[in-house]
């Protein structure tokens, strides 16, 4: 059941790039231009005509949420606004008939999520909904929605949903660019044949297992741990630090890397492993520095950089190259050795990977 695999993660972290193929095989059509999906086809007025789109989720499903928003704002130009469910259903939101509300859920079933949904409806938001399983709650309760296919995910830590949300968000920001005539042909081409190249680099960053391996061997006794990007690559971050802390119970914290010196560089001594995310594109030399700031400290450096870096190669302890691609599908490609990260630490430290303590993989209570 395990294929092989030790565990479910390491399973379903090697099933992206399959996983991410699955969630766009008969939607993206690259050779016709176009990428079709029906839920969204047969109700793109509400997308065109919304005001904004306001995200709902919980969790990684919250982090592929961020990605999304830089997605949306970036390539769309449409406002979007990223909401803890469990806040925003207790805050008395703002929420018109103007509003488009995007729930994300691998389960279906979280029940901050899906009391998030009642609410946008009862105001008159038209819902859609990124699910994973088919025929869940959330799948049901909302109006229209588009499912991730990206199989069962059996481990408790979520991998492949969250790689695969953020492919569905994709399609859903480009076909609303290429509708709102935001985008040149051409730049729809570009974006669409790159997406056809990803599990191909997804299987590329994950030949990065071994060198990820000796890094977690050397920091898998740490006590803490922090994370930085930038831009696209901030909400990254974030996800590498809760992959972290919930499996093998180290403290980690993910940061936009210009925050550092905002508080969090008070904590960086020798002790201190810092996971950069340091690609060729976007504020790629505002992150060299903030490299530089970390090395003047002594904090030790873990970056993740695209194939063939020279600058960050001599700045940091250890470097992960990943392929290049466009900046907004970066996060499909940085995450990938930030999951073998906490994978491997957390074996190494003895851990119960696939059923971390105190942790459920659908929380159905608020
Ligand atoms: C993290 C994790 C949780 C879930 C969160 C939302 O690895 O698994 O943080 O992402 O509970 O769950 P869904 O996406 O099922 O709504």
């Amino acid at each position: 059941e395990k294929g092989g695999y030790d565990h479910f993660m390491l399973k379903e972290i090697y099933e992206q790039p399959r996983a991410i193929l699955d969630t766009y095989r008969g939607r993206l059509l690259a050779s016709q231009g176009i990428i079709k999906m029906a839920g969204i086809d047969q109700n793109i007025e509400k997308f065109l005509n919304a005001n904004r789109i306001i995200i709902v989720a919980c969790g990684t499903s919250w982090h592929a949420g961020l990605v999304a928003e830089y997605i949306f704002e970036d390539l769309a130009r449409i406002p979007v606004e990223v909401e803890y469910a469990s806040e925003f259903r207790y805050r008395n939101p703002v929420i018109t008939d103007k509003d488009v509300l995007i729930a994300i859920s691998q389960s279906g079933e979280t029940a901050d999520t899906l009391a998030a949904i009642k609410l946008a409806k009862e105001k008159g938001a038209f819902v859609f909904g990124v699910c994973n399983v088919v025929g869940s709650s959330i799948a049901r309760e909302t109006n229209a929605g588009a499912y991730t296919h990206a199989g069962p995910e059996i481990g408790v830590a979520s991998t492949k949903a969250f790689t695969t949300q953020i492919t569905v968000l994709t399609l859903l920001a480009l076909k609303l660019a290429k509708e709102k005539g935001v985008f040149s042909e051409t730049k729809f081409h570009e974006y669409l044949a790159e997406l056809e190249n990803i599990p191909a680099k997804v299987e590329r960053a994950l030949q990065s297992n071994t060198v990820v391996e000796k890094i977690a061997e050397v920091y898998k006794d740490s006590t803490n741990c922090l994370y930085l990007g930038r831009g696209y690559n901030f909400p990254v971050a974030l996800e590498g630090a809760l992959k972290l802390k919930e499996i093998s119970y180290i403290h980690a914290e993910g940061y936009p890397a210009a925050e550092m010196k905002h508080g969090p560089i008070a904590l960086i001594d020798e002790h201190m492993p810092v996971v950069v995310i340091a690609t060729n594109r976007g504020h790629y030399d505002k992150v060299v520095s903030n490299i530089q700031e970390i090395k003047s400290r002594k904090g030790k450096i873990i970056a993740v950089v695209t194939e063939g870096d020279e600058t960050v190669r001599d700045l940091a302890d250890y470097i992960i190259e990943v392929p290049d691609t466009l900046e907004s599908l970066t996060p499909l490609l940085t995450t990938i050795p930030l999951q073998l990260l906490s994978y491997h630490i957390a074996v190494m430290r003895g851990c119960n990977v696939d059923q971390p303590r105190n942790l459920a993989k659908s929380v159905t209570v608020e």
